[in-house]
């Protein structure tokens, strides 16, 4: 798929899916309660957030103020309440649910294990004493880098459960990325594994983790190490503890720590368009509220669901919908830990059929993926179970979307393509499963309560039957980011900065057809998509330039059919341009270093050097016409403003 197809291929896009009558006559929300919802949302904003909250989440503290707007756009939800993630997601399922399965998991080489709500409980309330122990308290920030098993899990709820406040590195990125984050949330503790796997390979996380620490990281006291690939790795005995040597004689008791609903419940750190990545700080209850509500309204969650968040951990969908949300609706995870395709490409169909999945949430890149390897894989399973598919991270072309319903979906089971991002905490616009006819490629409407317009460049609301421009939110919404970790100034200038504190600005475009329906078309900003994962172009280049051959780099997203978009980069060296045998050896070394400075997902695709990046006179980059060159298109533009129109050629690879 290539960008401009897709966006071509969306907008001449006319075929509607109404919704499946079985599924209708089952669903939680059918087109009356969700219209009822809607009008109830219209009517008092406030007083509808009030009401769900009252409703869903267990408060220790009951709160009476819904909304504090006083320090807008910083807004606060349900402030004098008191509440715990934790015993939200496991206490209370104690007594009607405790002998179900909240988490079934399968490691890469078919190791099962499986937890009951009860079991699940007792092992949180093992490692929240052992954080206890280990000095730990509320407020601590710890950092998780850990292979996706149900620990991961834990970790989380047992920070929950005391108080501190996770921050999750994904695994694949560098010691150096996790140095990083580390830092700048100033973590007491990190929590990580010997290592992982993943396509039949050992990922090397205890060695990163040794690497990270050599390089810094002065705030960290302990590393908690849990075994499970077994091989050799380093440790320290005044540093490092084995999970398996202090969280068995824990008591499987541990009160859990109420706190203010305002509390942060975790950070997660994502890229913007410059400098380094935010962290991105979470609330307890507004967060937990949204996790929830969008599990029953989007997936239709109940508690005999099977529910397969393919997303790891270490991204937002893994915080929404493997960890929080879900295990708060008392359902069953099914948690994967290996790649889609290992020992072959029936692996997802086999888990899907050996597990009884009945909701599976998956992003368009591994869509696409699946696609290619034919249809034979899926029809070797029973998938007879699933009665929902959900997609997530990007835009869906309509070709996935239709393969996805046909082969997947037997041309019978709702597709949610749901639109939010790591700041928004929790899904923003999707369909509806039992009330909102799908179109392949559009995430179709708003959620109740969630206050969506598109504006232009003006920042004026666009309210034709046709419009296209910036997708903004209008009201705040209890699952919203709170601020950026220790830099509140970024966070008002990046996403309220725009259009003076009148709307939070998403930073993607969209389109909104005759039916209210909206087309996602992607970042505006200088943040690309690889794969359903977001990286800044700013990060990119400054990994190249700290090189020392590279004097400058510029970094666009070119097009890719099963990515996306890959990273395609310009770079200028230091002295003489190579060529030849010594370029090809030069990116090799170029693209190894961005590895270890970001993580192997932020590798270029491509490498091109050339002798100047395209500026105009100002100095300015010109952007526009490197994303043109990376798609190789024929450069139609005017190149008269440049300072150096001769570059273009070589730019373009033709010098
Ligand atoms: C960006 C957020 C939160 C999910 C994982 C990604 C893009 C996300 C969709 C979708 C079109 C989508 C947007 C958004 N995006 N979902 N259904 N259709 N685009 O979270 O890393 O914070 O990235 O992903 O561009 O801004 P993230």
């Amino acid at each position: 798929m290539s960008e401009s197809q897709n966006i071509k291929s969306v907008l001449t896009e006319d075929r509607v899916f109404p919704q499946s009558a079985a599924f209708v006559s089952q669903a939680r929300l059918d087109a009356d309660r969700l219209a009822a919802l809607h009008a109830a949302a219209a009517r008092d904003h406030v007083g509808f957030w009030g009401d769900l909250a009252k409703k869903e989440l267990g408060w220790q503290t009951p709160f009476t103020r819904v909304l504090d707007d006083s320090q807008a756009p910083n807004y606060r939800w349900f402030t004098d309440g008191k509440l715990n993630a934790s015993a939200n997601c496991l206490d209370r399922h104690l007594g009607a649910r405790g002998d179900k399965l909240a988490i079934r998991f399968e490691g890469e080489k078919g190791d099962t294990r499986n937890y009951t709500y009860r079991q699940l409980h007792a092992e949180v309330c093992r490692v929240a004493n052992a954080l206890k122990a280990l000095g730990i308290g509320k407020g601590d920030r710890v950092v998780i880098y850990m292979p996706m098993v149900p620990e991961a899990v834990m970790a989380m709820q047992a920070c929950a459960r005391i108080g501190a406040i996770h921050s999750i590195v994904f695994g694949g990125f560098s010691s150096t990325a996790l140095k990083d984050r580390i830092e700048d949330a100033g973590a007491r503790l990190l929590i990580t594994a010997d290592g992982g796997h993943r396509g039949g390979q050992i990922v090397e996380l205890k060695r990163a983790a040794d690497d990270a620490l050599a390089q810094g990281c002065k705030t960290l006291d302990k590393v908690l190490v849990l075994k499970r690939t077994g091989h050799d790795v380093a440790f320290d005995a005044r540093r490092d503890v084995w999970w398996h040597e202090i969280v068995p004689k824990q008591s499987e008791r541990c009160d859990p720590q109420w706190v203010e609903s305002e509390h942060p419940l975790f950070l997660l750190y994502t890229s913007g368009s410059t400098g380094k990545p935010k962290g991105i700080q979470h609330s307890t209850g507004g967060y937990l509220l949204g996790a929830m509500t969008t599990c029953q309204w989007v997936f239709d969650l109940r508690d005999d669901d099977v529910f397969w968040c393919t997303a790891d951990v270490g991204w937002i969908t893994g915080h929404s919908y493997v960890c929080y949300g879900p295990l708060a609706c008392g359902a069953t995870i099914l948690m994967y830990e290996g790649a889609p395709t290992v020992p072959d490409a029936g692996r997802f169909w086999k888990i899907a059929q050996d597990h009884g999945v009945t909701i599976f949430y998956t992003a368009p890149t591994a869509i696409r993926a699946l696609m290619r390897l034919g249809d034979d894989w899926p029809k070797r399973y029973d998938l007879s179970k699933l009665r929902l598919l959900g997609s997530v991270g990007e835009p869906i072309n309509p070709e996935a979307w239709m393969w996805y319903h046909k082969v997947i979906g037997k041309e019978q089971l709702p597709i949610v393509d749901t639109w939010w991002q790591t700041e928004t905490g929790s899904i923003m616009i999707s369909p509806i499963p039992g009330a909102v006819p799908t179109k392949p490629g559009s995430c179709t409407k708003p959620l109740p309560g969630i206050a969506v317009e598109v504006v232009d460049e003006a920042g004026d609301v666009l309210t034709g039957k046709d419009a296209g421009g910036y997708l903004v939110i209008t009201k705040p919404w209890p699952s919203m980011l709170r601020t950026i970790w220790n830099d509140n100034e970024r966070y008002l200038k990046t996403y309220w900065g725009q259009f003076s504190n009148r709307y939070y600005v998403a930073g993607d475009s969209t389109h909104r057809d005759e039916d209210g329906y909206y087309w996602i078309m992607g970042r505006i900003d200088d943040v690309l998509n690889v794969s359903g994962h977001r990286l800044g172009t700013m990060e990119i280049e400054s990994a190249l330039v700290s090189h020392p051959a590279v004097a400058e780099a510029a970094v666009v997203g070119r097009p890719h059919e099963i990515k996306g978009e890959s990273v395609f980069a310009f770079v200028i060296c230091r002295g003489e341009r190579p060529r030849g045998a010594e370029a090809e050896q030069l990116a090799k070394t170029l693209r190894d270093h961005v590895g270890r400075e970001i993580g192997a997902l932020a590798k270029p695709d491509e490498i091109r050097f050339a002798d100047n990046l395209p500026k105009t006179r100002s100095g300015k980059i010109m952007r526009r016409l490197l994303r043109s060159i990376a798609k190789g298109e024929e450069i139609t533009q005017d190149v008269s403003t440049l300072e150096n129109p001769a570059i273009v050629k070589q730019l373009a690879g033709q010098d």
